[in-house]
This record gives C-alpha cells, structure tokens and sequence, in this order.
C-alpha cells in the first residue's frame, strides 16, 4: 500500500523564484533565505519519494475570478509553468500522477469533501517555487506531482479545520492505495504578509513561531483558529498558512520527528517559514 512518509511545508515568495531563476542566490541579501533549504534539498535526495501530493494556492493564474473552485485537484499528466507576466518561469513541467490523483479524488469525494477535478491547467509560483527551494534547478522534477489547489484568494475561504479534515481524508485515500508508494505531502504558502493596504509589509514573528509550533505539537487545536485570527495577526495573505493544515492532517495520530525548522524575515514582503516533518 502507499503511505505518507513525510510532509513539507514553506512559503512560497515569486521573488524567491526569480533569485534562482536569475543567479542571485549567492547576494547577501538572499543568503540566509537559501541557507535555511541547504538541510532539505539533501533530505530531498536522500529520502526521494515516489510521488509528492502539493497543496498550493493559484493566485487567478489558472483560475480567474471567472471560475473559483475551493479544492481542485490535478488529475493531468502534466503540467507546464504558467506565464505570469514575465514569461514561465525556466523549469521543468510538472509531470502528474493520474492514476493515484484519481485514486484519491474517488475516495475523498466519498467521504463527503467537494473537489473540482481539473485536467487541464498551468500552474504558477504557489507550486513551482516550494519546488525550487526543496529540489534546486534539475533537468526534471524528482518525481510525479499532484497539484492541489485551495481557494485562499477569493473570500469564502475554507476554514482550518476543514483543511485538517480533509487532510486526514486524503492520508485514507493514499493508505488505501495499492502499490507500495512513498508519498510526501507539501503545504504551501505563507507565513506572515499582507501585500496591499495600510497594513502591507506586516510581519509577525511572534504569531509565525506560535503557530509552527503548534502545529507541531497541536493541530486539532490549531485548525480551531478563525480566519480573522490570520488576518488580524499573519496579514491579509496570512491565510495561506491554512493550506499547511491539510498536510499536517495527512500525517499520522502519532508525534512526527521535526527533521528541520527554519524562519527567516525579510524576503521580498513576507516572512520565510519552512519545516518538514516525518512519520514514525
Ligand atoms: C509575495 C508573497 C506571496 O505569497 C505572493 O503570492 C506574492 C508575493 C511577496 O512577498 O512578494
Ligand atoms: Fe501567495
């Protein structure tokens, strides 16, 4: 059977994409930023999975205000890089898993959660960027992907604890899947920013550590959270950091290993947050 073996989670800042894209990893200024992912991209190597399920937001890339689903899931065989004004991004295309994304699509529609299946889309810095900072700049992504897009751009937007919930819906799916499959799950997005308003460049470090924390140690508790509790102390774009709950519900009852933790302010208007965690 598959299982889950580990999850990721970390922001997912365009500007960072660019600094790759463009050579700057090496200027002061983004340094520190890229020594926080030395650890992971070695992990990455070594504990290379058969296929990672990425939770990520499209910013109307894919999805414009025309057409809002609340959890898409990628059931295509690929992926290109959308162009969101500068032209793709010089990566590689995404290649799916449509065999497993159906798989999981099936049994989560089945225990009661609404996806949209999507077929056909280009996905933009939300994925391609966590898959920069964890993997570097190969000729082709590890593995297979499953993009998973959530709704955090257009208000109603789900609550924690239905991420959580659906989390643990998804862990259901891929435990019952039938060949033996190391899969990660990634949350992306966030921490703190809020990039429009009075209020944009907000960042709250206290409020970031307090919730890696927590959801570390208590996510049932965690996904109680209200969404203006986001707003009011992570920014409006705060709220990505619900997409982190799905992962973490993917995960098993039991206490994870923390096999890294990093935080860094600034990078470009929001706060670096990244972590991974690994089942027992
Ligand atoms: C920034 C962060 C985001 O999450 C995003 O989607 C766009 C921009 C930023 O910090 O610049
Ligand atoms: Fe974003």
């Amino acid at each position: 059977m598959a299982h889950v073996t580990a999850s990721v989670y970390t922001s997912h800042i365009p500007a960072v994409g660019a600094a790759i894209d463009l050579g700057k990893t090496g200027e002061p200024y983004w340094q520190p930023v890229f020594k926080g992912y030395e650890f992971s991209k070695q992990w990455m190597k070594d504990k290379k999975p058969d296929a990672i399920f990425l939770v990520y937001n499209d910013h109307a890339t894919a999805f414009s205000l025309d057409l809002i689903p609340t959890f898409a899931i990628g059931t295509a065989a690929e992926y290109q890089p959308a162009d969101e004004g500068w032209g793709p991004r010089p990566v590689p295309k995404v290649i799916g898993h449509p065999r497993l994304a159906a798989h999981i699509a099936q049994s989560v529609i089945q225990d009661d959660f609404d996806l949209t299946i999507v077929n056909k889309m280009e996905v933009d810095h939300g994925l391609t960027v966590p898959l920069s900072l964890i993997c570097g700049q190969p000729e082709a992504w590890p593995c297979p992907i499953i993009p998973f897009a959530v709704n955090v751009v257009q208000y109603p937007v789900p609550s924690g604890r239905r991420c959580y919930m659906l989390g643990k819906a998804i862990r259901k799916a891929i435990d019952t899947y039938e060949e033996p499959l190391n899969v990660q799950i990634w949350g992306t997005g966030g921490m703190s920013h809020q990039l429009q308003g009075p209020r944009a460049g907000l960042i709250n470090r206290e409020w970031d550590n307090a919730f890696l924390d927590q959801l570390i140690n208590d996510p049932e508790e965690l996904s109680k959270k209200p969404h203006i509790d986001y707003v009011r102390e992570a920014g409006s774009e705060g709220i990505e950091l619900v997409m982190w709950l799905i992962a973490r519900g993917a995960m098993s009852d039991a206490k994870p290993t923390v096999k890294h933790r990093f935080y860094h302010v600034p990078a470009s208007n929001t706060a670096v947050g990244h972590l991974i965690l690994e089942n027992n």
